[in-house]
C-alpha cells in the first residue's frame, strides 16, 4: 500500500475537521505538502493560520496562495520567549486551533506554548532521532559520516528535539551526495511524513 493510500485510509474512518495551526520561519515548503493534502482530501484537516516570525519568510507566500491568513510574529518586538508564546496562543485560539504544527518553526518555545496545547503540538525534525538535535541536524549528520539518515516528527517538549516520536522515515546517505542532495532528499520524505503523521495522531486524539 502506498503511503498516500494510508494516508486515506486513515482519515476515512472520520468525518471530523482538525483545525490545525502553522508556525513557520523559512520556506514553508512542509506547510505546502499540508496544504497539498489537505486540498487532495487525502488530509481532513484546515489549515485556519499560518504564523511566521521573519517578514521574508516565504511561508507566507505560500499560505497566500492557499488562501489561508498569514500573520507575523516577529519575535524580536517582545521582550521574552514567553511573551512572544502568549502572542502566538492569544491567535491560535482566535482561530480555534486543535492542533498545532510547527513547520521549520525556528524559535525555541517555553512551557507556556506547552501548556496551553498539551500534546497537541507536533514538530518535524530532519534527523532519525535522538540523532543530531539542533540546528544543521542535516549537516551534523552528513559531517559524522552516518550512511542513514532521515526525518523525524514528534510530539513537542520543552527539551528540544525529545518530545516522544510519532513518525520517521530513514534516508541513506549516498556514496556522492552534496549536503544539497541529502537534504533535497529528506524534504522529499518530510512532505510525505508530516501530513501522515497529522492525519494519524488527529485521529488518535479524535478516539
Ligand atoms: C525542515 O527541513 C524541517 O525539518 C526543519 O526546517 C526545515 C523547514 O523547511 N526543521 C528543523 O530543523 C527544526 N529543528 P520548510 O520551511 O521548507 O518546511
Amino acid at each position: 500500500m502506498s503511503s498516500l493510500e494510508i494516508l486515506s485510509n486513515s482519515t476515512s474512518s472520520s468525518n471530523s475537521v482538525t483545525i490545525l495551526g502553522v508556525l513557520a520561519s523559512g520556506s514553508g515548503s512542509n506547510l505546502e505538502a499540508i496544504a497539498n493534502a489537505i486540498a487532495k482530501g487525502q488530509l481532513q484537516a484546515q489549515i485556519a493560520v499560518v504564523i511566521y516570525n521573519e517578514s521574508d519568510a516565504f511561508a507566507k507566500q505560500r499560505a497566500e496562495k492557499f488562501g489561508i491568513p498569514a500573520i507575523l510574529v516577529n519575535h524580536r518586538d517582545y521582550k521574552s520567549r514567553k511573551d512572544l508564546d502568549r502572542s502566538i496562543i492569544e491567535l491560535l485560539n482566535q482561530h480555534n486551533v486543535d492542533l498545532v504544527i510547527m513547520a521549520g518553526w525556528m524559535r525555541i518555545v517555553t512551557q507556556v506554548l506547552i501548556d496551553a496545547f498539551p500534546e497537541r503540538i507536533l514538530n518535524i525534525h530532519p534527523s532519525l532521532l535522538p540523532s543530531f538535535k539542533g540546528i544543521h541536524a542535516i549537516e551534523q549528520a552528513f559531517t559524522y559520516g552516518v550512511k542513514i539518515t532521515g526525518c523525524t516528527v514528534h510530539l513537542l517538549s520543552l527539551e528540544v528535539d525529545s518530545g516522544k516520536i510519532l513518525k520517521q522515515a530513514a534516508v541513506p546517505v549516498l556514496a556522492n551526495d552534496t549536503l544539497e542532495d541529502l537534504q533535497k532528499r529528506i524534504q522529499v520524505q518530510e512532505h510525505i511524513i508530516y501530513p501522515l503523521a497529522i492525519a494519524e495522531y488527529s485521529q488518535t486524539l479524535a478516539s
